[in-house]
């Protein structure tokens, strides 16, 4: 079983990143909200990948009827934990294949999470999905960064992260170039030990989007750099991107 097969278990990330998520992701989602609720427009929405509710708990706070697709009962436990949680209805399961029932006026995946999805099959599976329960005038929205391989050079990076007296921790990448995947190891050292946080993507490039979109029977109607609409451009280091039903 490769690393790729490990991590890209759905359950994989919460093992991982659940205990100290909301520590670490400092992530103001305000702006995603401002953009995402107008295009709700008070219907049904759904968060595939809802983690711990950074987006959607916000989003329901403005009276947006949001519930959630999600990987890890771990992450989702943390959402349900908290004010406002236990009305977010979460169904555990794959994102890829979106396993809902109904439409929704709006799906939306953020914070680069379609390239959890490790395998470029799974990630066009995903858009086919999405078009089966996107309403006809619906939306999906989808947040990512755009790649530069040429942060790798020959495959491999390592980052140093920080240091201070308790502790160091350094972050090493070994990408497959051909793949367009990598798996990372943040590693932390600290008096007591070293500690390990995997994780992987297949990163994708926006016009590969855009196709995977298009065989799904979606079409790409909005890009901007960022969620408070910045033109898209050429040097432009992330997306929002809005699809909708042909
Ligand atoms: C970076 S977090 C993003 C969480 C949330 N959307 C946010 O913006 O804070 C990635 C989330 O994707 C979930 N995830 C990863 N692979 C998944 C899959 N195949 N199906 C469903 N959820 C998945 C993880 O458990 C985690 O909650």
């Amino acid at each position: 079983m490769s690393s790729y097969d490990v991590i890209g278990d759905p359950a994989f990330f919460g093992k991982v990143w659940a205990e100290d998520y909301d520590d670490g992701t400092e992530l103001d989602p305000t702006p995603a909200v401002d953009f995402l609720a107008p295009m709700a427009g008070g219907r049904r929405t759904l968060e595939l990948a809802i983690g711990t509710g950074r987006v959607a708990l916000p989003l329901a706070a403005r009276g947006v009827p949001v519930e959630g697709v999600e990987g890890s009962e771990l992450m989702a436990a943390k959402l349900a934990a908290k004010p406002g949680g236990a009305n977010v209805p979460v169904t555990i399961g794959d994102m890829a294949d979106v396993p809902v029932t109904g439409r929704f006026a709006l799906v939306y995946l953020v914070f680069n999470t379609i390239f959890n999805l490790v395998d470029a099959r799974r990630q066009a599976d995903c858009f086919a999905n999405v078009a089966r329960v996107l309403e006809p005038d619906g939306a999906f929205v989808i947040e990512t960064y755009v790649p530069d391989p040429s942060q790798f050079p020959g495959g491999k990076r390592v980052q140093a992260l920080w240091a201070d007296v308790e502790s160091a921790a350094i972050e090493v990448y070994d990408v497959d170039l051909a793949a367009q995947r990598f798996v990372s190891q943040k590693i932390i050292f600290t008096a007591d030990g070293i500690r390990l946080k995997p994780h992987a993507q297949r990163y994708t490039y926006p016009g590969e989007l855009d196709l995977m979109a298009e065989r799904a029977g979606l079409h790409l109607t909005e890009r901007h750099e960022s969620w408070t609409r910045r033109p898209f451009t050429g040097a432009s280091k992330g997306h929002i991107s809005v699809y909708r039903p042909m």
